[in-house]
């Protein structure tokens, strides 16, 4: 059985990621908690409540699980409505809350990586229009400031804004997240905002903080024909990647938005970046149906022969990795991992899942791709907005009603790389034996 070893560069950093609506608990003021009191809007009607926990204490003991199983880095968002309860109100004990659990970070030898929006807005701000106000974005560059300035003396790493492009569809186009509008002219005002947003606050962390490494954690879903044969397959797969792929970032280097048929000048937003994030989780193939009116005429289903995690959300197709982050390395710019995981409460999966996307992960390094950390998602089972606690990302799994952590193999799994700072034959050999052949081929 050949013997090998997969190396990352020195410094990589690797840790878990996690989002403050999804652990912390008791978030009264934002508009996931109006949106989870609404029947019908979360599976099972299932709401986050306490959630990990984190708010009371428990991210303590999280982040000391992830320190003792190696992980050098975390990733966690800040949550405006705990920061500004009210437009004219600054809750200066909650930012001390956030200083407590970063300088925790730091004494575990954690790296923080920090998220200033991730899908919550404050009931306040939605309640004014949220992201659709021409506002929006001033007023999201005074809450980014205020933290920015509290913390400034332990982060150095932000994300501005995490997946601008699921916030837009799931709650712009679709009905999953909050405001539930179907909405084109929304959907794209909304876009246009993030992206001011996300500018402004760009240029106030600078101005704050020069030495600040700045990006956004974009979802990239592959998105590939059906049929390669087929000219409209394609052309539809093109259009997908170009409006849910491509269109924020490539405004952060055009300053041209692109989005479905819709067209903005936004020119503050040239180069506003200094890194990309990318959030990889799943492929799906594009194929023309004439059914899918709704949907520009677009089905999208699996490839049939990736294994499908626990509910069928997530299919394993590693080679996406590679291809989203090749499409990253076209910025230009360092990259991070800024997410990746599969649900997966019996662990059957997530082991082989790990190793497959970390070998692409390796791949994309020997292409000499700058890659410089991996975030997995999650630490521990959380909140998955409208899916509820049907799913579990976490390397822990979560007992809701006791606070339980339950160590999954996985976690395991990912110490031993994490320590080793690279996947040995040994360990897949050890931990998900169905990948050592596509890892190790004998010829
Ligand atoms: C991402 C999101 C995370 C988490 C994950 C798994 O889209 O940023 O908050 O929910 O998916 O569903």
């Amino acid at each position: 059985m050949p013997q090998a070893t997969y190396n990352f560069p020195a410094g990589f950093l690797w840790g878990s990621a996690t989002a403050a609506h999804q652990v912390e608990g008791g978030n009264a003021n934002n508009n996931w908690s109006a949106w989870e009191a609404q029947p019908g809007r979360i599976l099972n009607g299932d709401r986050s409540n306490l959630a990990c926990d984190w708010w009371s204490g428990r991210w303590s003991e999280d982040f000391d699980r992830a320190a003792e199983t190696h992980q050098n880095a975390h990733r966690m968002s800040i949550e405006w409505s705990r920061i500004q309860p009210r437009p004219d109100r600054w809750d200066e004990d909650a930012l001390d809350h956030y200083r407590e659990m970063i300088r925790g970070m730091l004494a575990r030898g954690l790296t923080p990586m920090i998220t200033l929006h991730h899908f919550t807005d404050p009931l306040w701000f939605s309640e004014l229009g949220g992201w659709e106000q021409e506002n929006a974005p001033e007023l999201f560059e005074k809450f980014a400031a205020h933290v920015v300035e509290a913390l400034k003396e332990y982060v150095t790493l932000w994300v501005t804004i995490n997946e601008p492009n699921v916030y837009v569809v799931s709650g712009y186009m679709g009905t999953d997240f909050p405001p539930g509008k179907s909405d084109a002219q929304a959907a794209f005002a909304v876009m246009r905002n993030l992206i001011r947003g996300h500018a402004a606050v760009y240029k106030t962390i600078k101005r704050i903080q020069k030495n600040s490494a700045i990006g956004i954690a974009l979802n990239y879903r592959s998105l590939k024909p059906a049929s390669a044969a087929s000219p409209i397959d394609r052309a539809l797969a093109k259009f997908a990647h170009n409006s849910f792929n491509e269109s924020f970032l490539r405004t952060l280097k055009t300053g041209q938005l692109r989005f479905s048929t819709q067209r903005a000048g936004i020119p503050e937003a040239i180069g506003t970046q200094d890194f990309v994030g990318v959030n990889y989780y799943t492929r799906d193939l594009v194929q023309f149906s004439p059914l899918a009116f709704r949907d520009f005429f677009m089905k999208r289903f699996f490839p049939k022969d990736a294994a499908l995690s626990q509910s069928g959300f997530i299919a394993n197709v590693p080679e996406g990795m590679f291809e989203s982050l090749k499409w990253a390395n076209a910025f230009g710019l360092p990259i991070y991992i800024t997410e990746n995981g599969v649900e997966d409460a019996a662990d059957d999966l997530r082991p082989r899942y790990l190793i497959e996307h970390l070998h692409q992960v390796w791949r994309a390094i020997n292409f000499n791709y700058p890659i410089k950390g991996y975030f997995h998602w999650s630490l521990v089972d959380n909140f998955e907005w409208e899916r509820g606690w049907s799913q579990r990302f976490g390397l822990w799994g979560l007992d809701v009603v006791t606070q339980a952590r339950i160590r999954r193999p996985s976690v395991d799994l990912f110490a031993e790389i994490c320590k080793q700072n690279a996947i040995s034959s040994d360990l897949v050999q050890r931990y998900a034996p169905e990948s050592f052949n596509l890892l190790f081929p004998v010829n």
